[in-house]
């Protein structure tokens, strides 16, 4: 594969996607409110502290949702994308909040260049974004790049664990049910790991005629995505400079991530599986300081 096929299958993906989630996403609710936050940010907001004055850059912000929801809660945001399309959704969303935010196209690994070596006090990305990155080392490294010494790093992303998982039937009476007897029976179904979770080199190649939210199909429904595991993505970020500050799993994802195998907590506006949440690390939050 040449070097950058993937941003060129990824961003004509990406670019089919917004005007779709220009219709799916909440946006209505964001422009009635001059106070609403997304759902994605008013979950983060108790590990995200006060942001007030900071200067933030949202890395993979596509229509921008959560980039106004940061400055809603006092940050000067600047966002990052890939997709041209996208970030046409965000800065009409933006103008007609009536938010300043600047919005600017660019690779992540490309941000430091293509934001001419401005540093921040904030990263912040997450939520269906690392996936869509090859290299997890070179991600935490562009991440250290970006933050000025005392920044900080705030990633909120699907689990390693829920990217390798699949819902699948089972076949054959599993002799450890006598035990423990709401393992699943023969018939049922279940969640199993059947891709990769640890970093490979090579992409997982997916054909999606459909996308998580809004109802049209997809006009490039080609994309590819790589997974990183937790000690891969914590090891990049320590050996980047950075100082680790937490690590959260949650059992929540923000997208059905399974679909018909999990339930909306419309409480935070997340899907959890239905049977044995406990099974399932849906979601981390990693909070990490630029010493
Ligand atoms: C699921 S969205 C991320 C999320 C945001 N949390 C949201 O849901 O609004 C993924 C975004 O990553 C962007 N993207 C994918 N690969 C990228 C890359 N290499 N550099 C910059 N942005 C990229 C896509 O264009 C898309 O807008």
């Amino acid at each position: 594969m040449p070097a950058d096929e993937y941003l060129e299958l990824n961003r004509t993906n990406w670019d089919s996607r917004a005007v779709i989630h220009a219709q799916g996403y909440d946006i209505d609710r964001l422009l009635a409110d001059p106070d609403a936050l997304s759902a994605v940010v008013a979950f983060d907001r108790p590990r995200l502290g006060d942001i007030t004055g900071l200067d933030g850059v949202h890395l993979q912000c596509h229509i921008g949702t959560d980039t106004l929801s940061l400055a809603r809660l006092g940050a000067r945001m600047t966002g990052v994308d890939l997709s041209g399309a996208s970030l046409h959704e965000a800065r009409s969303l933006a103008q007609r909040a009536g938010v300043d935010i600047e919005y600017v196209q660019s690779d992540v690994y490309a941000a430091p260049t293509a934001l001419d070596g401005r540093r921040f006090d904030l990263v912040y990305t997450g939520i269906g974004a690392i996936c869509w990155l090859p290299d997890i080392r070179r991600w935490a490294q562009t991440v250290a790049d970006l933050l000025r010494p005392g920044g900080r790093l705030f990633i909120r992303d699907g689990h390693p664990v829920l990217n390798a998982a699949l819902a699948m039937t089972v076949g054959a009476e599993h002799p450890d049910r006598e035990q423990q007897p709401w393992i699943t029976g023969p018939g049922g179904t279940t969640v199993a790991l059947e891709l990769s979770y640890f970093e490979r080199p090579e992409p997982l190649v997916w054909s999606d005629e459909y996308t998580y939210a809004g109802t049209d199909k997809v006009a490039q429904p080609r994309s590819m995505e790589w997974n990183h595991g937790i000690g891969e993505i914590v090891t990049a970020v320590l050996d980047a400079g950075l100082e680790l500050t937490s690590l959260t799993e949650h059992d929540s994802v923000p997208w059905d991530a399974l679909p018909g195998f999990m339930v909306l907590d419309e409480d935070v506006d997340e899907y959890r599986l239905r049977d044995r949440p406990e099974r399932l690390p849906a979601t981390f939050t990693l909070t990490a300081r630029r010493r």
